[in-house]
């Protein structure tokens, strides 16, 4: 296996492309010691990876050991608890079942509804901000606010939980994307994941603060009839997970690249706001030009090739994403933001197959939502300052956001 990878330099998170490009032509499935995985680069490779079953999704064991220094815990701890009973963390038949858990929360007409939420959620957002504003800090005033405000009216979060539940979701997402050198002590972790799943129980049984009616938690409790202590078991780690994944940097991560875009090419701005296939366009756009989730995971479950590069039962892969979104086999002139793209739907940031994000849709209508009201407001947003991203490539997302509007 050869040398030091340039995917673990933090250096390149603001622009990691051309790093992207230029592997993606010498190396692409490529042995990157910081991560102790093989990135695979290329949009074809990474497709076929996250449809292989040969991979596997179950890791979170091996995760543990390697974040805290080989520390094992008994199968009885929450962290397998939970990690062996979620949708992202487990392999079919398993996965499948716990997928369908969820089911009520996600159908097609519960979708129409969040979409009108989300649509409102956008309008009310965009409104608050002051008469008169002329220069604006994105991520604080709009992008991190986004999907906590949805998460309160879609998804039923009570308001006056939050500052319970974001906490606890900020040491998860800690643990899980932090480096190998962990700033979360276990015990910490261990309590607060417990915290959550006793919380998650109390708002299924309606012991918590008001769960607003037709929201993805009033469906999931309203599902349960009698269940089994299984079947409520299950929901409840699913709960867990997409309380997680509702706070996860990822939308916020989606919303501020997208308006850094859009903010350098204002020309895509005037096409969003002239034709209604650009706006319907918009999230695809978005997330293929900039994956808040850069690259997943997997593990080999046995000896296989990817991209003609043996890879050893017990590896781990690393998908970029990011990468494969663009990889200019697929997309013409990948590094050009471009609303009229006609292929942008076959970006990877929200994976592909059986894993494929549940939140997709919801997510994608908080882009939509929130780039329709914010430029009926201010047809105009230009950068105010230098950017500042976060250091993580993993869920890469800005920090700051300088924006003048109007
Ligand atoms: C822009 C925002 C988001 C991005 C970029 C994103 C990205 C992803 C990606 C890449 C995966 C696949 C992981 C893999 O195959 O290893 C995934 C899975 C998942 N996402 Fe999202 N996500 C976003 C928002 C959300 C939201 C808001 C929810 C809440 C409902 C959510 C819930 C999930 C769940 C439950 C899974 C696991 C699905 C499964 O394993 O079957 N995501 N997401």
């Amino acid at each position: 296996m050869p040398g030091l990878s340039p995917l673990s330099d933090p250096a390149i998170v603001p622009n990691p492309f051309p790093v992207y490009a230029e592997l993606s032509e010498r190396e692409p499935v490529h042995w990157c010691e910081g991560l102790n995985a093989w990135a695979v680069l290329r949009h074809a490779d990474c497709t076929a990876a996250l449809k292989d079953s040969r991979l596997k999704a179950e890791r979170m064991e091996e995760v543990l050991g390697a974040k805290f220094d080989g520390r094992a815990l008994p199968p009885d701890s929450i962290y397998h608890r939970f990690t062996k009973n979620v949708m992202m963390y487990t392999d079919p038949p398993l996965h499948d079942e716990l997928r369908r858990a969820t089911h009520a929360g996600f159908t097609r007409s519960a979708h129409e509804h969040y979409s009108e939420v989300i649509k409102e959620v956008a309008e009310d957002l965009v409104a608050e901000l002051p008469e008169g504003v002329r220069e604006i800090d994105a991520v604080a005033a709009l992008a991190a606010k986004l999907p906590v405000n949805a998460a309160v009216r879609a998804f039923g979060v009570p308001e006056s939980d939050l500052e319970f539940v974001v906490p606890r979701v900020d040491t998860i997402m800690t643990f899980w994307s932090g480096p190998q050198d962990q700033p979360v002590d276990l015990d910490t972790l261990l309590e607060q994941l417990t915290d959550l799943h006793v919380y998650s129980l109390e708002l299924l049984e309606g012991k918590r603060g008001k769960v607003l009616p037709d929201t993805v938690i009033a469906r999931l409790a309203a599902a349960q009839q009698n269940p089994t202590e299984t079947e409520l078991r299950q929901t409840v780690h699913q709960l867990v997970l997409l309380l997680i994944a509702l706070f996860a940097p990822t939308t916020p991560g989606s919303v501020s690249s997208g308006m850094l875009t859009f903010a350098k090419n204002p020309e895509q701005i005037r096409r969003f706001l002239a034709d209604e296939a650009c706006v319907d366009n918009t999230a695809n756009e978005v997330v293929r030009y900039n994956a808040s989730n850069q690259f997943t995971w997997r593990a080999a479950a046995t000896d296989l090739e990817i991209g003609g590069v043996p890879i050893k039962k017990g590896q781990n892969l690393a998908l970029f994403l990011g990468a494969a979104n663009r990889d200019p086999r697929v997309f013409t002139d990948p590094d050009t933001f471009d609303l009229g793209r006609t292929n942008s739907g076959k970006h990877l940031s929200f994976g592909l197959g059986l894993h494929s994000c549940l939140g997709r849709q919801i997510a994608s209508l908080e882009v939509k939502w929130f780039f329709v009201a914010l430029f009926a407001r201010f047809p105009s947003i230009r950068l105010a300052g230098e950017p500042e991203w976060n250091t993580n490539l993993e869920f890469r997302s800005l920090s700051s956001l300088p924006l003048a509007v109007g």
